[in-house]
């Protein structure tokens, strides 16, 4: 089988095109490199031992676009392309439904013309807004979002079920991302935040590594069990590894799955602090800061559908997250930019 990625030099499609090729699939990556360096792809090869074929393109440019179906027979796509910084949507908030929605409606249009039928999107827990019940189960209503960002996967959803309702051969997996950290366990790939880091792991590591003086921990008397915000942490390998089940799934079935791709369990940000510094035996400062703009208290997955549905659970565990986060910043300080 033939699978493009759309986004795959970014940190989750990178680490998703590995797991593909080490099960057997061919991969196309489509990235127009907006957010990630073309020697991810030299890195993936020197992983794996294969080269995925390589597009430069923005995958909303229907024309530029149009040229991978033509020379390839592609089986599936799985779009992660889009952006994808919450605050910045915030800000640019036209920007972000001109270039993921387009980019989605782009990728539907082209495999209906090429016949092609199972589509794999990165979607968010963020879908499941801000008033939703912990855990978070598929079933739940979605919306009450609470920036751009997090509307554009609501409003992708909303058209892919549209899509598959109106072609009966489509398939369609919407794979609800928690918080993906980690590595590859080699150290030659990994999560590569342009500027300061908004997310979590990757602060930390920066902090690890000197480049930051300290961790800013955003707030502390949420009603959590230390006061400190929960979430679902969840080693990027086994959310690659529910991509090529989910492949594997479309190309067996019809209609839409919502699917959680979590572990189920939630730690605080104290709790991955504590734990980044067990498994590394590094220190890491911090200093409470007042709660940052759009946060909730606590969220994690209800991840049994994940199960039932792909036979997929999370199998590694906070403390391998933080190792491996940790080997490939050690190993690559500057990230793909030396
Ligand atoms: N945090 C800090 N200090 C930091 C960074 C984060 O204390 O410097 C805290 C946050 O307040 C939060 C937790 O660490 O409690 C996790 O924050 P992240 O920024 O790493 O992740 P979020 O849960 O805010 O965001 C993630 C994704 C978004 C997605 C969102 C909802 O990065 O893309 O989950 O699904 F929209």
């Amino acid at each position: 089988m033939n699978i493009l990625l759309t986004g795959g030099a970014g940190f989750i499609g990178s680490h998703t095109c590995v797991e593909f090729i080490n099960s057997g699939y061919d991969v196309v990556i489509a990235d127009d490199l907006s957010n990630s360096k073309p020697k991810v792809i030299d890195r993936i090869e020197e992983i794996t031992g294969k080269r995925p074929k390589f597009y430069k393109v923005d995958v909303s440019d229907r024309l530029a676009a149009e040229q991978i179906f033509k020379e390839n027979k592609i089986d599936a796509v799985v779009h992660f392309a889009g952006y994808k910084a919450v605050g910045e949507s915030c800000a640019k908030p036209l920007m972000y439904y001109r270039n993921n929605i387009d980019s989605a409606l782009t990728m539907l249009e082209l495999m209906e013309e090429y016949g092609v039928n199972s589509f794999i999107f990165s979607s968010s827990a963020t879908v499941y807004g801000a008033d939703a019940d912990i855990p978070y189960v598929e079933g739940m209503p979605t919306g009450g979002c609470t920036n751009p960002y997090g509307w554009t996967k609501h409003m992708i959803e909303q058209i892919l079920r549209d899509a598959a309702a109106a072609n009966e051969k489509l398939s369609v997996i919407l794979l609800r991302y928690f918080n993906p950290i980690g590595a590859h366990p080699s150290g030659k790939i990994g999560e590569d935040p342009s500027g300061i880091p908004n997310n979590l792991l990757p602060y930390i590591t920066q902090v690890a590594s000197g480049r930051l003086k300290e961790l800013g921990v955003f707030g502390n008397d949420y009603d959590t069990h230390d006061g400190t915000g929960v979430r679902d942490y969840i080693h990027v390998c086994d959310l690659a590894d529910g991509h090529v089940l989910a492949a594997e799934y479309a190309s067996k079935h019809r209609g839409v799955e919502e699917i959680n791709l979590g572990t189920g369990v939630g730690y605080s940000v104290l709790d991955v602090v504590n734990a980044f510094e067990q498994a590394n035996d590094i220190k890491i400062p911090y200093v409470i800061k007042p709660r940052r703009d759009g946060d909730l208290p606590e969220y994690y997955a209800d991840a049994k559908k994940a199960g039932e549905v792909l036979g997929w659970s999370a199998k590694r565990d906070l403390k391998t997250m933080c190792r491996d986060s940790w080997n490939w910043q050690k190993n690559n300080p500057n990230g793909y930019g030396d």
